[in-house]
C-alpha cells in the first residue's frame, strides 16, 4: 500500500540494549517518526508480522536468534518480505556487513551511532522504498491497462471477425440468389422460346400434314386415271387410224407424244415434291417431339438431320456468293436414352452458333474467299460407352479468353438483340445435369471451332423429368406444404 507524506512513519527498532534503543528512539521521534522496540529477534519478527512497520533497525548480535537469522526469516515471510532492513553492528570486519547485504539488507549503520548519519541514511531507504512502492504501483496501473488495452483489442478483433464472417455470409447468400436469379431467368427465356418454336414447328407441321396427305395419296390414282386416259385415246388411234382433219389438227397442236412423255415425268416429280414434305413436316415433329417428357431411346442422328433440315433455309443464305457444306460422318452408333427434343435443342444451338460465326466471318472477311465454309458432324461410340457427337466448323475459331466463359449464362459476343447468350449455358445444363454426360468447346485443327459432347448410352433409371415449363421448378428441391 502506498503511504502519504501525512501518514505517520514507522521504524521498528531492534537490539537488546535499552541503552541504544533510547538513543535512536530520541534522534527518530525528532524526525516526527514514531517507533516501536523489540528487544530480540523472535519478538521483532512478532512486531514486524503484526505491526507493519515502514523501515527495521536490526542489531545483528542479539541473544536468541542473532540479526542475521531474523533477517533471513523476515525475508522469507510473505507479510514482512517488503520491508527495508538497516543492520546496527558494532562489527567493522566486511564480510559480515557483505552478509547482511546478501541476506537482503538495504544498508547498515556502524555502532557507535552518529545521530546525523543514522537519520539520513533512514530517511534514504525511507525515501528510497516510498519510491519503489510508487513505481511498483505504476506498474501495477501500467499492466492493468496494457490488460485492458489487450482485451479492448481482442474484441475489436473479435468484432471486426464477425463483422468480416457475417459480411461473407451474406455476400454468399448475394450471390446464391443472383445466381438463382439468373437461373431462374434463363430457364424463363428459354422455355418461353423453346415451347413456342416447338409448338410452331408441332402446329405447322399438323396443318401440313393433312393437305399433303390428300396430295400423296391421290397421286397413284392420279396416275392410273392419267394411264388409262392415254390407253383410250390409243385404242381410239387404234380404231380410227384416219381421224378427220380437225381432230388431226387438235392432236398436233397438243403435241400427244410430247405431253404424253412429260406428264408421267410431272406426275414423278410431283410424287418426288410430295415426299420431300411429308419428309419435312416429319423432321418437324421429330425435332419439337413435344409429347416426349421421358426418357426415350432415340437415334442421334435423326435428331441431328431434323435439326439441320430445320436450320436449311439458314444453310442456304448466300452470303457473298458462298454457301456452308454439311459433311456428315456418321459411325454406326446404337440408339441412346435421352430426351429427344432436348437433345434436338443442344444440336440446334451448337449448329446455329456454328452458321452464325461462319457467316460472320465471310461477311467480315474473316475468311478468304477460297475458304469454304463447313460444319463437320460426326458420331461415334467410344470404349466408357458414351454416344460422342462432335460438331466442327472452319469459322474463325474462339480465342482462349472467351472459351471459358462461354457455358455463363447470357454470355454473349453477339450485338444486342441477336444473341442471349443462353445457347450454351442452357445446352450445358442438358447435357450436363439432365443427361450426365459432358460438353467442351476446343480449338479446332483447322483454326475453326470444335464442340464435343458426351452422352451415356443408358441414363439411370427413374430420373426427374426436365424443363418443366414451370420456371421455378428445380431439380432435388422439397416444397414445403402449407398448412
Ligand atoms: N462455333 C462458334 N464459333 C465462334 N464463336 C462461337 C461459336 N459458338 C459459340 N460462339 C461464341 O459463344 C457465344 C455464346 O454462345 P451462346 O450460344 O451461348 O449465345 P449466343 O449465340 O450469343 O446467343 P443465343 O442465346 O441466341 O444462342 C457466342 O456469342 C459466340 O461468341
Ligand atoms: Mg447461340
Amino acid at each position: 500500500m502506498k503511504k502519504t507524506e501525512l501518514q505517520k512513519v514507522r521504524i521498528l527498532l531492534v537490539d537488546d540494549t535499552p541503552t541504544n534503543l533510547a538513543v535512536l528512539s530520541e534522534s527518530i521521534q525528532d524526525q516526527g517518526w514514531t517507533t516501536l522496540f523489540a528487544t530480540d529477534g523472535e519478538t521483532a519478527i512478532e512486531q514486524a508480522e503484526y505491526a507493519k512497520p515502514d523501515l527495521i533497525l536490526l542489531d545483528v548480535m542479539m541473544p536468541g536468534i542473532d540479526g542475521f537469522e531474523t533477517c533471513h526469516r523476515l525475508k522469507s515471510n510473505k507479510l514482512t518480505a517488503g520491508i527495508p532492513i538497516i543492520f546496527m553492528t558494532a562489527l567493522s570486519e566486511s564480510t559480515d556487513k557483505v552478509k547482511g547485504l546478501q541476506l537482503g539488507a538495504v544498508d547498515y549503520i556502524t555502532k557507535p551511532f552518529k545521530q546525523e548519519e543514522v537519520v539520513t541514511r533512514v530517511g534514504m531507504q525511507l525515501r528510497l522504498h516510498r519510491m519503489t512502492q510508487q513505481l511498483e504501483y505504476n506498474n501495477e496501473l501500467l499492466n492493468q491497462k496494457v490488460a485492458e488495452q489487450a482485451q479492448t483489442q481482442a474484441q475489436l478483433q473479435q468484432l471486426t471477425q464477425d463483422l468480416e464472417a457475417r459480411v461473407q455470409m451474406r455476400t454468399a447468400e448475394l450471390s446464391q440468389a443472383l445466381e438463382n436469379l439468373k437461373q431462374t431467368q434463363m430457364h424463363l427465356v428459354q422455355s418461353e422460346k423453346m415451347s413456342s418454336l416447338g409448338q410452331m414447328m408441332a402446329g405447322i407441321a399438323h396443318e401440313i400434314n393433312n393437305p399433303v396427305n390428300f396430295i400423296y395419296g391421290n397421286l397413284k390414282p392420279a396416275e392410273d386415271y392419267f394411264k388409262d386416259l392415254i390407253g383410250l385415246v390409243e385404242h381410239y388411234q387404234t380404231c380410227y387410224p384416219s381421224p378427220d382433219k380437225t381432230l388431226q389438227e387438235h392432236i398436233e397442236t397438243l403435241d400427244l407424244d410430247f405431253l404424253t412423255e412429260d406428264a408421267f415425268k410431272l406426275l414423278e416429280s410431283l410424287k418426288i415434291g410430295a415426299d420431300r414434305i411429308r419428309e419435312i413436316v416429319l423432321s418437324l415433329r421429330n425435332f419439337s417431339r413435344l409429347d416426349e417428357s421421358e426418357v426415350k431411346a432415340m437415334n442421334l442422328q435423326e435428331g441431328i438431320d431434323s435439326t439441320l433440315l430445320i436450320l436449311q433455309s439458314k444453310l442456304r443464305s448466300n452470303v457473298n456468293g458462298q454457301q456452308i457444306e454439311v459433311i456428315r460422318a456418321y459411325g454406326d452408333i446404337p440408339k441412346v436414352e435421352c430426351y429427344p427434343s432436348q437433345l434436338n435443342q443442344v444440336f440446334m444451338n451448337i449448329l446455329a452458333n456454328a452458321i452464325d460465326a461462319l457467316y460472320e466471318a465471310i461477311q467480315t472477311s474473316k475468311m478468304s474467299p477460297a475458304q469454304a465454309p463447313k460444319i463437320t458432324v460426326t458420331t461415334a461410340i467410344n470404349l466408357s460407352g458414351e454416344a460422342v457427337i462432335e460438331i466442327v466448323d472452319n469459322g474463325p475459331g474462339i480465342p482462349e479468353a472467351i472459351r471459358t466463359k462461354l457455358f455463363d449464362p447470357f454470355f454473349t459476343t453477339k450485338p444486342v438483340g441477336k444473341g442471349t447468350g443462353l445457347g450454351l449455358s442452357i445446352s450445358h445444363e442438358i447435357v450436363v445435369e439432365k443427361h450426365n454426360g459432358s460438353i467442351f468447346c476446343l480449338p479446332a485443327d483447322n483454326g475453326g471451332t470444335r464442340f464435343v459432347i458426351k452422352i451415356p448410352c443408358k441414363q439411370p433409371v427413374e430420373e426427374a423429368p426436365i424443363f418443366t415449363h414451370d420456371p421455378f421448378y428445380k431439380k432435388d428441391t422439397i416444397t414445403a406444404t402449407h398448412s
